[in-house]
């Protein structure tokens, strides 16, 4: 008898450009899970709302994460693939959660201590960061997943989102199936082009880091001029080469080849014809992935791909809710 396959849920905030170490070290791996899970991805733009965000660049954001993910191979078939807004189930069961908490739960939250940290004048904290796990634990009970990926800064939201889910299920019955959170196997760390120590993340540098709808000359000239170390042998050695290393990572993790396959081709030969060699793999890469993000653009596909996702993340939703509305006393029996 063929198994139940189990449900796998995440969302992806659209703010700001994607990198060439998201694509390395998430996406193509993300893309992986559609055939192994009933997989159900939504792009959260509600949260996108917590820090101020101007509508354009929203609306582009939104636009280039959903083109991504379809060049990338993430199937509509397969995967239930909508925009939070659409299904505004999200905003209510997000409002139940939010009394389902309390300020010490919240206030515990590591990304929320980090992120106000900054924040001299405590009066001025959107609140839309101090409440934002409750509808991040909206999104996930709605569904009831077995399985929910996130990177590591987002785990203990996972972990509220199972004790938000006991307390209303030992208050009201049993409603919410508890998630656990799922740590990405890490595909390989790509490190800023300008600062081989550190991540390659839209914070660290914009010299340092490759987004993948730039212009790809640009990103060949960072590649170009990435920092290395003053020797000239292409060897893997995190330690006292991490800008070769780096480089050799991103050529090996597009290309097939392994590290030292590459190490071999280059016995002999300077940075120069090496950065050139990365360069162009990233290019052909990158050439290819905006060919498809463009034909997609183009297609008008992406409007009914979201339609079709939110009728049918709607239909689960709106069943979820219903119970819960029903369960509190909003709804008669
Ligand atoms: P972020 O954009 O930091 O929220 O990360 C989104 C996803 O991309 C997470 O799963 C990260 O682990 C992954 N990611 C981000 N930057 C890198 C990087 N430089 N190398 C590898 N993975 C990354
Ligand atoms: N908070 C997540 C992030 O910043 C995005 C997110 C929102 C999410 N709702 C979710 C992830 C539900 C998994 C499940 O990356």
């Amino acid at each position: 008898m063929e198994q139940q396959r189990k449900r796998m849920l995440s969302g992806i905030k659209p703010t700001g450009k994607l990198t060439l170490g998201n694509y390395i070290g998430a996406i193509k791996q993300f893309i992986s899970y559609q055939d192994e899970y009933e997989l159900l991805v939504f792009i959260a733009d509600l949260h996108a709302l917590t820090l101020p965000i101007d509508p354009k660049e929203l609306r582009e954001n939104t636009k280039n994460l959903i083109s991504i993910y379809l060049a990338c191979g993430l199937d509509p078939e397969k995967v239930i693939l909508f925009k939070q807004s659409d299904v505004h189930e999200h905003a209510e069961l997000g409002y139940v959660m939010t009394c389902n908490s309390n300020m010490g739960e919240l206030s515990r939250m590591t990304q929320y201590k980090d992120k106000t940290a900054k924040i001299s004048n405590k009066e001025s904290i959107p609140t839309g960061i101090f409440i934002y796990p409750a509808l991040m634990a909206a999104d996930i009970l709605l569904y009831d997943p077995d399985y929910v990926p996130v990177g590591i800064d987002q785990k203990q939201h996972v972990e509220l989102t199972r004790d938000l889910a006991l307390k209303f299920n030992s208050h009201y019955s049993e409603t919410f199936k508890l998630p656990e959170p799922v740590i990405a196997k890490t595909g390989a760390k790509i490190a800023s082009l300008s600062n081989p120590t550190k991540k390659m993340s839209k914070s660290e540098s914009d010299k340092g880091t490759i987004y993948l709808l730039d212009d790809v000359n640009i990103s060949r000239k960072k590649i170009m001029s990435a920092v290395t170390d003053s020797d000239s042998i292409v060897k893997y050695d995190l330690e006292n080469k991490p800008g070769i290393s780096n480089l050799l990572t991103i050529a090996s993790s597009l290309s097939k080849k392994s590290i030292e396959e590459i190490e071999n081709e280059f016995v002999g030969k300077g940075y120069g014809e090496f950065k050139k060699y990365v360069a162009d793999i990233v290019v052909d890469e990158l050439s290819l992935l905006q060919q498809k993000v463009k034909e997609i653009q183009e297609s008008g596909i992406i409007d009914k791909v979201l339609a079709a996702g939110a009728e049918k993340a709607s239909y689960l939703a709106r069943k979820k809710l219903n119970k819960v509305y029903t369960k509190i006393g909003l709804r008669k029996r």
